[in-house]
């Protein structure tokens, strides 16, 4: 058939095949097909309050309120985005008074979310390391395999969850760290790991810096989950101090968690420098990538951050909101095990109390999952990991018995 004819078989995209469901937003969009009315999602990492509902935190809208009432204009961000926003964040992240702040060695941008950064950092490490490989934990979070093969790296796992002890197999870590090739890029959780939950003590952290240091290691850390671990300051343990030991790296962050601002895609990437110059042209070179990629970001995520960061009654109603996401979830926690051991399930679920973060690693089977979809309408990832944060007063029994159903 010639193309003036038409039918699908002259189209350019007769062969494209059809790519697989997303193994996170896969199973909502499954979810959504769904017409049971007890349905209950616990597959994408959203925090649900005790309605149900993803929150507009009321930080979040006053800072929006305020936002909208003094904007005057529509125009571009620069490259890099918000001037303020990127003060506030690096001093969120690193420290107000912090060395490598001070002396301006690190370069931060304003990215579309945190899988936006990591996208960023991980063009702009290709540029320059192109023959280093990515090493990621086993498991990890679904999206950073392919946002790193994507960007054309070689990835490798390095052990990491132990199933028989459900805690980090940490001398597989350390052996794993010890012969990886020199400037291997290492890609790191900070904290409430996803999937695990399951993260490195302080005293690991620091061997794990040393590792990294000696080796001559790229490290690129994740941090998409700072305040659900131990709070704000505590949980950016891992990045002061691999800063303060001179060490060079890459730090996604972002807000969709922390700020509830999932659909306004609010990330930064930064890289810590070994100078003040350096940062500069690597500044220089981020903005590269991201003109290349979507010119620069959007503006109201960012801004509403930065307006909420600048302002101290906003900031403490902020933080008392994250304080009391992180202690409900640690609540459902609680309930969720001891549910489940009211119901006697020949299964042993103690270590979800000591997992961290929105996730609990649960150790389900496929074919677990598989069943509490088709007979309760109850969405995990196939992985087992069940996202705690989206269980309420109304669906806590409903999911547990749901549960203990799949395991007699
Ligand atoms: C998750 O792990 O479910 C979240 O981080 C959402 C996502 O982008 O995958």
């Amino acid at each position: 058939m010639d193309r003036e004819s038409g039918g699908e078989e002259c189209s350019f995209f007769f062969d494209v095949p059809e790519a697989p469901p997303d193994s996170i937003f896969g199973v909502t969009e499954a979810f959504k097909l769904d017409s049971n009315p007890d349905k209950v999602n616990l597959g994408v990492g959203a925090y649900h309050n005790d309605q149900g509902v993803v929150p507009v935190l009321n930080s979040v809208r006053k800072a929006e309120e305020l936002l909208l009432s003094r904007e005057t204009s529509k125009a571009y961000l620069k490259i890099d985005g918000d001037a303020e926003f990127i003060h506030c964040v690096r001093a969120l992240v690193f420290g107000k008074d912090f060395p490598c702040v001070k002396e301006e060695r690190i370069a931060t941008v304003e990215t579309v979310g945190g899988t936006g950064a990591l996208r960023i950092g991980a063009d702009f490490v290709k540029r320059y390391f192109p023959e280093a490989a990515v090493w990621h934990s086993a498991p990890t979070w679904g999206n950073h395999r392919g946002v790193f093969s994507t960007a054309g790296f070689a990835l490798h796992e390095y052990p990491y969850y132990d199933p028989k002890t459900h805690g980090v197999d940490f001398n597989g870590v350390l052996s794993a760290l010890s012969s990886m090739p020199k400037q291997s890029v290492v890609l790191l959780h900070v904290c409430c790991h996803n999937p695990t939950g399951v993260d490195f003590s302080k005293p690991q952290w620091d061997e794990v810096i040393e590792v990294l240091l000696a080796r001559e290691l790229i490290p690129f850390l994740d941090f998409a989950y700072q305040g659900f671990a131990d709070g704000i300051e505590q949980d950016a343990y891992p990045v002061r101090q691999l800063a303060l030991r001179g060490g060079n790296f890459l730090l996604a962050s972002s807000f969709s968690k922390n700020a509830s601002l999932y659909r306004e895609r609010v990330g930064t990437l930064s890289v810590v420098c070994g100078s003040a110059v350096e940062a500069k042209s690597v500044t220089s070179q981020l903005k590269d990538v991201i003109r290349t990629n979507y010119s620069n970001p959007p503006a109201h995520g960012a801004l509403t951050v930065a307006t909420i960061l600048s302002d101290d009654t906003l900031r403490a109603e902020w933080e008392a909101e994250v304080c009391e996401m992180r202690e409900r979830i640690q609540w459902i926690r609680e309930n969720f095990v001891k549910r489940l051991q009211e119901q006697e399930v020949p299964f042993d679920f103690n270590h979800v109390l000591a997992q961290r973060g929105m996730f609990s690693y649960s150790g389900l089977s496929k074919e677990h999952v598989q069943k509490l979809r088709s007979e309760r309408s109850v969405y995990i990832l196939d992985n087992g990991r069940i996202c705690l944060a989206a269980i309420n007063r109304n669906n806590l029994e409903y999911v547990c018995d749901a549960i203990a159903n799949v395991l007699f």
